[in-house]
C-alpha cells in the first residue's frame, strides 16, 4: 500500500506545504549521490520548512534512499536540528557558571513571565523560541543572552522590555 509522505491520508497538505516539500525535493535531487551531505540537506530542509518533523525526515530518508534511522539519529544528535515548529527568533540565556552568578536566572524567570513561556517552548505569536545556553563567551560581561546571532551583554531584566521590543 503507498502511503501520502507529507500528511495523513485524511489532511491533504496545503499548498504552501506542497511547495516547500518541492523545493526540498530539488535539493534532495541536488546532494542524493553526493556521500556526506545527509546534514547539508537537513540544513536546508529546517531553513525551507522551519523545523524537522518525522514525516519530513521520512521524505528525506526516502529520497536519499537512506534509512529513516539513520536520518532521525543525525536530527536528534545535533542540537541545532528542531523536530518541532520554532519562533522566528532563537532567545537563548546563558546559564554558564559567571551567567548563572551573576543573575542569569532572574533573567530566565522574567522571560518566562513576559514571554508567557517555558524555557523550551516558543511564543503564542510564534515570535521566539526560548531555550538556554550554556556559556556564549560572554563571561567576562554576565549575565549574557544570545537573540539569534546576536550577544547582549550584561543584561538586567529591567531591559529586556526594550531588548525584545527591537525584534
Ligand atoms: S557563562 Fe555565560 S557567557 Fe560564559
Amino acid at each position: 500500500m503507498s502511503e501520502n509522505k507529507q500528511g495523513c491520508c485524511c489532511c491533504e497538505p496545503s499548498s504552501e506545504e506542497q511547495a516547500k516539500y518541492e523545493q526540498i525535493a530539488q535539493v534532495i535531487e541536488a546532494y542524493k549521490d553526493k556521500p556526506g551531505s545527509l546534514i547539508m540537506v537537513l540544513h536546508a530542509a529546517q531553513q525551507i520548512y522551519g523545523y524537522l518533523p518525522i514525516e519530513l525526515q521520512r521524505f528525506i530518508a526516502d529520497g536519499m534512499n537512506l534509512p529513516l534511522s539513520e536520518v532521525y539519529g543525525v536530527v536528534s544528535f545535533y542540537s541545532f536540528f528542531s523536530t518541532t515548529e520554532r519562533g522566528e527568533h532563537t532567545l537563548r540565556v546563558c546559564l554558564g557558571t559567571a551567567c548563572y552568578v551573576r543573575g542569569g536566572k532572574k533573567l530566565v524567570d522574567a522571560l518566562e513571565d513576559m514571554l508567557e513561556v517555558k524555557v523550551g517552548g516558543t511564543t503564542a505569536d510564534k515570535k521566539f523560541t526560548f531555550e538556554i545556553a550554556r556559556c556564549i563567551g560572554a563571561c567576562g560581561l554576565a549575565p549574557a543572552l544570545m537573540i539569534d546571532d546576536t550577544v547582549f551583554k550584561q543584561v538586567a531584566p529591567a531591559k529586556l522590555a526594550a531588548l525584545l521590543s527591537q525584534y
